[in-house]
């Protein structure tokens, strides 16, 4: 607890409410207002939590003025430069970066749990065709629950720590499974003898009928997007796997709430919308016209890619991203591709426009992350799949981080009433 203190003055009466306020290690100290209804009887409000901090936590920190990420204090940039995917879920998951065995035995256990029970998989048939992947994600991982619960006990820490090695293994088979079905074509299992990201790229575009080359640009490109997906706080779909999570469901069901709400467009579902986007604009000479449409209050049209809650100066991420781009595009032969022309003439065009530069909108990870799953050939609709993958590990270390916490409550915001005030049934007859 600082030492700092603030008092709440009802302006009225005179009355004193002293509030304390406690330090973390970086970025704002908070006010803590557990009190307040008690000794005042008054709740806070705060739509959007835009400056309410709903938990404490050591996983990671966001210096949104500065463009500072940090994963249990490595800075991003350092982890996409040298690290892999796998050692940066090592590190969300269990604090620290982890020692060659410890590297070695993780990577052996999620390996060794990439299959998926065979009945999961024939909840694929039932999904038609055309089903967007994201329902079918959801649907499936919600329904692991009713397959692994002989280690669901979520007081039981080795139980939490099988299902956390199950759900980054799985995911990726039953990510592929569902571009599979979407495909009509058949699943491809599980390779052992692949890392992470190479088995991914083989469940999802090998065939029986030929040999499927891994191209190892592909499969370090993807693994490059998954360390910058792979956390980012107490961000929306995060707030709702803690949220699920804390009445002490299921973490299976808690995780398929939070790839419900990573859907949305405002938040996963950012991806696929800045590819539909660029494709609506078409050319650079229309760009102008949707840049006008975005800045217009009476036109719902914005800028699919631009804007973040906490990024206010740039989007580290992005930064990162926008280089790798260019990098992979050009290794995969692909450099002059039309759309990451555009996507940075648009970039450029909003850059320079005083509605932009006003509201600190800049570009943020997702509008280029489309255009490179593009060139890995992954499908549109796939693209916040791509995403859901990468944040499992995120949602577990935060559901972890939670349950393992003594003092654990149920989350249950309190709200200001407007409607009707009581009042007494009248008869149908009498209306
Ligand atoms: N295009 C045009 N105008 C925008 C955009 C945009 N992309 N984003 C924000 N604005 C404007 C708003 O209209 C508002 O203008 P006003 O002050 O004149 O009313 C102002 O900027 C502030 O916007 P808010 O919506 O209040 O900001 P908020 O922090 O709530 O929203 C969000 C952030 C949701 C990311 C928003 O910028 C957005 O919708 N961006 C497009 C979707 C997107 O790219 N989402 C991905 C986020 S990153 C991720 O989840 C991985």
């Amino acid at each position: 607890m600082s030492t700092k203190r603030y008092d709440l003055v009802d302006s009225g009466n005179g009355t004193r409410i002293p509030l304390d306020v406690r330090d973390g290690t970086l970025g704002p100290s908070v006010v803590d207002i557990g009190r307040l209804y008690a000794e005042a009887g008054l709740f806070t409000y705060d739509p959007g939590f835009k400056a309410t901090a709903s938990c404490e936590s050591r996983i990671t920190y966001i210096d949104g003025e500065k463009g500072i990420l940090l994963y249990r204090g490595y800075p991003v940039d350092q982890l996409a430069e040298h690290s892999s995917f796998l050692e940066v879920a090592f590190l969300l998951l269990y604090g620290d970066l982890p020692g060659r065995d410890q590297l070695e035995s993780f990577r052996r256990s999620i390996t060794m749990h990439t299959m998926i029970n065979e009945s999961l998989l024939r909840f694929f048939n039932g999904f038609h065709f055309n089903a967007h992947p994201m329902a079918m994600l959801s649907g499936v991982v919600g329904s692991m629950s009713a397959f692994y619960h002989d280690t669901m006990d979520i007081n039981n820490a080795r139980h939490r720590d099988i299902f956390a090695h199950r759900i980054i293994a799985k995911l990726p088979t039953i990510a592929a499974a569902a571009y599979k079905h979407s495909m009509g074509q058949p699943f491809v299992y599980p390779q052992n003898r692949l890392d992470y990201c190479s088995n991914l790229l083989h469940m999802f575009f090998a065939v029986p009928s030929q040999t499927y080359e891994i191209d190892p640009v592909a499969a370090n490109a993807l693994d490059l997007l998954f360390i910058l997906h792979a956390d980012h706080e107490q961000n929306a779909s995060t707030s709702t796997v803690r949220l699920a999570g804390s009445s002490g469901t299921n973490p299976y069901s808690a995780i398929a709430a939070g790839i419900s709400s990573l859907w949305g467009p405002a938040h996963g579902g950012a991806n696929e919308a800045v590819l539909n986007m660029l494709e609506t604009i078409g050319s650079a000479d229309k760009i102008p016209k949707y840049v006008e449409r975005a800045k217009d209050p009476g036109d719902k049209f914005r800028l699919m890619g631009f804007g973040h809650r906490v990024y206010k100066n740039f989007d580290p991420r992005a930064k990162i991203i926008r280089e790798m781009c260019h990098k992979v595009l050009a290794e995969l032969g692909n450099n002059d591709s039309p759309l990451l022309e555009l996507a940075l003439r648009l970039e450029e065009i909003a850059l320079e426009d005083e509605y932009f530069i006003e509201r600190n909108l800049y570009p943020n990870v997702d509008f280029y992350s489309g255009i490179i799953y593009r060139a890995l050939d992954i499908p549109k609709s796939m693209f916040t799949v791509m995403f859901a993958i990468a944040r499992t590990v995120g949602w577990v270390a935060h559901w972890q981080e939670m349950i393992a916490d003594p003092a654990r409550k149920i989350g249950r915001p309190r709200q200001l009433y407007t409607g009707p005030d009581r009042r007494d049934y009248v008869p149908l007859d009498n209306r």
